[in-house]
């Protein structure tokens, strides 16, 4: 069975269980803060938002919750109920200043947390107590890093206001990945759970950042996310190599990006380029037009054109772009393989994660029990709806 469809309740259990172990942990305070940011899903546009082309993903109703009260003495104390974060789980640290800025180290877990306030957008922060919890799963390529950063985020924005520049906000986010977590990541995830909105997909332009929302609402139509729970732990390199070789592709076709690129100017410079840059240009040119042609799809309730730009994206990321697994590839030619099924890809950074299968509603249960059925690993499902982005949460 898929889970119970986390929603409302979901991020209103998971907030009371933080306040609760806020009260145990800091018995003497009482918090009068919480908020929370969701992770996401990207339906179409992988791989594309560092190359200033579009993405399409939603905010998912799975959150990261953060609980917590200001406090006088200067001190910013933290702790995470995630039971996969490195120890200690605990910590203690000074506000920073300018005289004592803040840097990665260890605990992990922390970094995120700790980039996020040293390049918070207004001052001086005051010390605070915060617990953090989350039902997006760790690392499983729905974005629990982003969501962690955007929940920091808005948290610090109730105890010391910034001018409330939404874009600025998810920017922010994304400067402290890069700087305190070295993912040289794009602007996709930070960006959803910033401004992610009920029943839509966003269109982004990751070149202006402007925003087209795209309703995806039909009752008969259902977001089906299948964790493979697999993540293989390459070198570490493999994100920022892409990254290179797409920049390495628009440098030797003279432009900025590889959005200023059409396929008819790559194939026209092909002997230049090594075989295996332009195979990964080849991706991000092609899955760029897949994107715009599935927003437009999906506007149009065209679900068959939809799935099909789904999964051509899945294999042009799989041969192309080679970020796909064994494991993921299966998932999508499980869920492929019935009646019912629009289309199926890998969603997020790949070498593992997640697939995300859109679905009709009457053949869901079957499609997931297909994919149990012929996984060679045990995956966990979530039926899911496009949902709002970061948000004060009523105590
Ligand atoms: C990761 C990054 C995003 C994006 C995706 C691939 O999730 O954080 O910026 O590049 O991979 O589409």
């Amino acid at each position: 069975m898929a889970e119970p469809e986390a929603g409302v309740d979901a991020c209103q259990r998971l907030m009371e269980e933080t306040v609760r172990i806020f009260r145990e942990t800091y018995p003497a305070c009482e918090p009068t803060i919480a908020v929370a940011a969701p992770g996401r899903v990207n339906m179409i546009g992988e791989h594309t938002d560092y190359n200033q082309g579009f993405v399409l993903p939603m905010a998912l109703p799975l959150v990261t919750v953060v609980v917590g009260c200001k406090s006088t003495d200067g001190v910013i104390s933290l702790l995470t109920t995630a039971k996969e974060a490195d120890e200690p789980k605990r910590l203690e640290f000074p506000a920073p200043s300018e005289a004592n800025p803040l840097s990665p180290g260890l605990p992990r877990w922390a970094n995120y947390v700790k980039g996020v306030i040293q390049h918070y957008r207004a001052s001086p922060l005051p010390g605070f107590k915060a617990v953090m919890a989350s039902n997006v799963p760790l690392g499983g390529g729905l974005s629990s890093s982003a969501s962690l950063e955007v929940a920091m985020y808005t948290f610090l924005q109730q105890i010391c206001p910034d001018d409330g520049d939404l874009v600025e906000k998810a920017l922010t986010c994304q400067k402290a990945e890069h700087t305190f977590a070295s993912m040289p990541c794009g602007i996709m995830d930070q960006f959803i759970s910033v401004m992610g909105r009920k029943d839509h997909a966003l269109l982004i332009d990751c070149r202006s950042l402007e925003v087209t929302p795209v309703p995806l609402i039909d009752p008969n139509l259902v977001v089906l996310i299948t964790n493979s729970n697999v993540r293989h732990t390459l070198t570490g390199s493999e994100y920022p190599t892409r990254r290179q070789q797409c920049m390495e592709a628009a440098k030797a076709l003279g432009k900025e990006s590889l959005r200023d690129v059409c396929m008819a100017d790559l194939e026209a410079a092909k002997t230049c380029l090594e075989a295996e840059v332009y195979c990964r240009a080849r991706h991000v040119i092609s899955e760029i037009k897949r994107t715009t042609e599935a927003a437009d799809a999906l506007k149009a309730r065209n679900y068959w054109e939809f799935g099909k730009l789904m999964v051509q994206s899945h294999n042009s990321l799989r041969d192309d772009y080679e970020v796909s697994c064994r494991e993921l590839d299966e998932l999508v030619a499980a869920a492929m393989d019935g009646e019912g099924v629009y289309g199926s890809r890998m969603t997020g950074g790949g070498f593992g994660g997640c697939t995300v299968t859109l679905v009709d509603a009457a053949a869901v249960e079957k499609t997931i029990q297909r994919i149990k059925d012929r996984y060679s690993g045990t995956a966990t499902f979530y039926i899911t709806k496009p949902s709002n982005g970061a948000r004060v949460l009523k105590l």
